[in-house]
């Protein structure tokens, strides 16, 4: 484990370009894999989370390349994926390990998966359900965890599935499924999660449906799908972008265009609740990159203030609470956030996390069962200090790292290591644009 102390910064200024989106990244690779002939890939995230998924496909029988600096993927054709000699090694990645499960449910193999510390503690009842009642059977870890095996089951079952919770990672495993299963697997969506598997699938040329009927988003797959190989532009990832948004709204004098950053309505809740703070965010050039809405944004120091953040918006920035924490912190008044229990269930429990590196960094912040409220300095510097355990979680420790741009004495994380599953070149990007 690498320490790293992150020290109060000048305004952070210039352009910056953001690597590739994380879950664009995970499901381009696996549909040119399950594609009959060769996909092309530019702009996929070279993050560990994103290599684990890319193994995990060489490892069924894909044939994966970097050339130049774009990516190869030869598939196998929908029902070609062959069995996996070894346990197929998730390390910290959630989505590789549930699309992946989705995916072997309906092929007639036998797969072992595993994971980190972090990963092995994360609930995989929720796919297991809905794959199981399609055929698949599992044999988990107590507490339906990592390590687990399970045999897929050809051909499956398909079955009409109601999400019990707002997941894209489930939604997109019966969606998987379904693909090599006979007949039409159906996936409703009481509350919308991001869309990158329909929008891709319909891409590659697989027949899917989606409908909005009584307030609910019914997707419908027909299996078994034949894929055509697909020439992909993965946008920059918002996830990532959110954390320069917020370092550019809090650090004084800051004037920062973030390039290129994918802004599909499914996941640009940060963007919208940093603007009701009061955040001098400005969309520019706004386009269509591979299908999904992208703009560089420009992002200027803005006084931010306190605001009861809507529940209804979390499914689409699910992912960037742990640095709207810090924007709360620096806010002029209280920031109070509710309905937030699945951040519980992420890399770490990331309402627990952050309560305790805020409270060491100096903010003032109370746990509640289902979010936290925060108390700001009106842009005050924190305090700083304490060395903050990031618990094996990227966005713990770039959270962080943000709020020690904006600190007396800067703020140390336990370890930088995490940062390298979604963003390695976060720290390289910070110096340049915080010099
Ligand atoms: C993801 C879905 C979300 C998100 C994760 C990526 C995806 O997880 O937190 O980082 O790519 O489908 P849940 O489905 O658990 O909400």
């Amino acid at each position: 484990m690498t320490a790293h102390r992150f020290l109060p910064s000048g305004p952070l200024t210039g352009r910056i370009r953001v690597p590739g989106d994380k879950s664009i990244s995970h499901r381009a690779l696996m549909f040119g894999a399950l594609a009959v002939g060769r996909s092309r890939i530019s702009g996929l995230l070279e993050g560990e989370d994103v290599l684990a998924t890319a193994a995990a496909l060489r490892a069924m029988g894909a044939t994966i390349e970097r050339t130049g600096e774009d990516w190869v993927v030869d598939g196998v054709g929908v029902g070609g994926l062959l069995q996996p000699e070894q346990a197929l090694d998730m390390g910290n990645s959630g989505t590789s390990t549930r699309l992946l499960m989705g995916l072997v449910a309906s092929h007639g193999i036998t797969a072992a998966f595993t994971g980190d510390a972090s990963l092995s503690k994360r609930p995989m009842g929720r796919v297991i359900d809905p794959l199981s009642t399609m055929g698949a059977s599992f044999t988990p870890s107590p507490g339906g965890t990592l390590p687990l095996i399970m045999e897929g089951m050809q051909p499956a079952v398909p079955i009409t599935y109601r999400l019990p919770i707002a997941s894209a990672q489930v939604k997109s495993a019966v969606l998987l499924a379904g693909l090599n299963t006979p007949g039409i697997t159906t996936v409703i969506e009481p509350v919308p999660t991001r869309d990158h598997t329909e929008r891709m699938l319909g891409g590659f040329g697989a027949k899917l449906e989606v409908e909005e009927k009584d307030g609910e988003r019914v997707i419908r797959i027909h299996g078994p799908a034949d894929l055509n190989p697909c020439d992909i532009v993965v946008p920059g990832d918002p996830s990532s972008a959110a954390f320069f948004a917020v370092a550019a709204s809090i650090v004084p004098g800051s004037d920062l265009v973030i390039e290129n950053v994918g802004l599909n309505p499914t996941r640009d809740g940060i963007f919208r609740v940093l603007a009701q703070m009061g955040a001098n965010i400005e969309k520019l050039d706004e386009r269509d990159v591979g299908g999904e809405p992208v703009a560089d944004l420009r992002v200027r120091h803005a006084k931010l203030r306190g605001i009861e953040v809507d529940p209804a918006i979390a499914p689409s920035m699910i992912d960037e609470f742990p640095v709207l924490f810090i924007a709360a912190a620096l806010a002029d008044g209280t920031t109070e956030t509710t309905g937030l229990e699945e951040l519980r269930v992420k890399e770490s429990d990331r309402l627990s996390a952050m309560a305790e590196a805020l409270k060491l960094a100096g903010a003032n912040v109370e746990e509640t069962d289902d979010g936290l409220v925060i108390e700001g300095t009106a842009g005050q510097p924190l305090p700083g200090g304490s060395p903050i355990a990031t618990h094996l979680d990227h966005r713990i420790a770039m959270s962080m790292a943000i709020a020690g741009l904006v600190s007396r004495d800067g703020v140390e994380i336990d370890s930088i290591e995490p940062i390298a599953t979604s963003f390695p070149n976060f720290t390289v990007l910070l110096n340049e644009a915080a010099k």
